[in-house]
């Protein structure tokens, strides 16, 4: 089991990892931490399927009392309708317990817990239980919570850090390959933009056309190795203002965009990653800030995981449009995460709409 700190003064976490610790430790690190003798769990009913009793039982050993909510599995969850009554569901269950949240789940449920927990009588605490690659190596944690609105992904939220991340490896072996694929997008990109020890690895480890070498991958280390480099640009930069935080956009301003424009249908988020991270490179490449080798061995990482290097079935057009209405975009200012060499990007704003557009072109096949 491996602790790494994340640093925020009063506000500071451990983010725990190890492979079947909730059953054994969960319990004692919130007995610890003293959050609360009622466990609002929010999951789905997929996770509940597999793995309610070990966490229940884990709950129940600690003496601490809980209530399980399910939402539907889908990204559709991530909305203020779904939050809406949540929180009502909450207020009932408040009742002269001391409560606290469990995000219990991938990506989607603990945005959307986490934003729940932060507006709920004004902020209560909650522990981050991720169960997919990338609830583990990314979105659990950093505070990031919130919402989708029809107008765009992730519009509502706030910047609400929970009180533990508690990272489970042996959950991911009931996760399908395509949601491995996508939480290891965020691992490459960890790897392009801090630890080209971290792309080393990956890149030792793939082989062409054969995805066995995924399932054989050590995801403790990988868990921990992108833990530690998130925990760092989280507690240099929590609310993404001193522009450190933005390099882990990488990928994400076209792969917001093309996720948006297949209307979060046609590609997942790790997919959409992987495609806007190839952009990105391209962009890079022709801006002269990087070398074409280098995006040849991203690509061939890219491409050995089996996630997407082309777009398919979406107009560059649509992607643009889609692009400008993204919160990544400032006023009338562009902003992209580009490469230079692997562990080294940079933030560049004002990119030629002409440069965005022929770097799509080269990545999109024909409709
Ligand atoms: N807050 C942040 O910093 C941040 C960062 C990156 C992504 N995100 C958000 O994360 C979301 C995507 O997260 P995700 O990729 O985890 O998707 P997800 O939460 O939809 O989970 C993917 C699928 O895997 C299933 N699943 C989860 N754990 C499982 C397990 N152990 N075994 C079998 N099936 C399991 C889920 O039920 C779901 O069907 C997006 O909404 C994205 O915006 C947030
Ligand atoms: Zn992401």
């Amino acid at each position: 089991m491996k602790t790494i700190k994340l640093n925020l003064q009063n506000r500071s976490y451990n983010i725990v990892i190890g492979k079947g610790i909730l059953k054994t430790r969960l319990g004692k690190f919130l007995q610890n931490l003293n959050l609360g003798n009622a466990a609002f769990i929010i999951t789905n009913n997929t996770i509940k399927t597999k793995y309610e009793k070990i966490l229940s039982g884990a709950l129940r050993l600690s003496h601490i009392g809980f209530k399980l909510i399910t939402v539907p599995d889908s990204e559709k969850s991530k909305s203020l309708e779904t939050a809406c009554g949540l929180i009502k569901n909450l207020a009932d269950y408040d009742k002269k317990r001391k409560v606290f949240v469990i995000a219990f789940g991938g990506g989607v449920i603990g945005d959307l817990a986490g934003f729940v927990a932060s507006i709920y009588k004004r902020g209560i605490p909650y522990a981050q239980i991720g169960t997919t690659v990338l609830a583990q190596v990314d979105s659990s944690i950093g505070g990031k919570t919130g919402v989708d609105l029809k107008q765009g992904k992730n519009l509502a939220g706030a910047f609400y850090q929970p009180k533990l991340v508690f990272s489970d490896v042996a959950f991911l072996e009931s996760l399908d390959l395509r949601q491995i694929r996508s939480g290891l997008a965020e691992v490459i990109k960890y790897g392009i933009i801090k630890d080209p020890g971290l792309f080393d690895y990956l890149e030792k480890e793939s082989h062409d056309c054969e995805t066995s070498w995924i399932k054989k991958l050590d995801f403790e280390f990988l868990v921990s190795r992108c833990g530690a480099i998130k925990a760092k640009i989280v507690s240099l930069d929590e609310k993404e203002e001193k522009g450190y935080r933005t390099i882990l956009n990488f990928g994400h301003t076209i792969g917001h965009a093309i996720e948006a424009a297949g209307n979060y249908k046609k590609y997942n988020h790790g997919e959409a990653i992987a495609l806007g991270m190839l952009v990105a490179c391209d962009i890079s490449e022709m801006l002269g800030l990087t070398h074409k080798n280098t995006c040849l061995r991203i690509e061939n990482v890219i491409a050995s995981t089996g996630l997407p290097t082309k777009i398919k079935k979406i107009s560059p057009r649509d992607i643009i449009k889609s692009h400008y209405l993204d919160k990544k975009f400032i006023g009338s200012r562009n902003r992209f995460v580009l490469l230079e060499k692997i562990g080294k990007v940079k933030v560049v704003e004002d990119i030629p709409l002409e440069i965005i557009k022929s770097a799509l072109a080269k990545k999109t096949l024909p409709l």
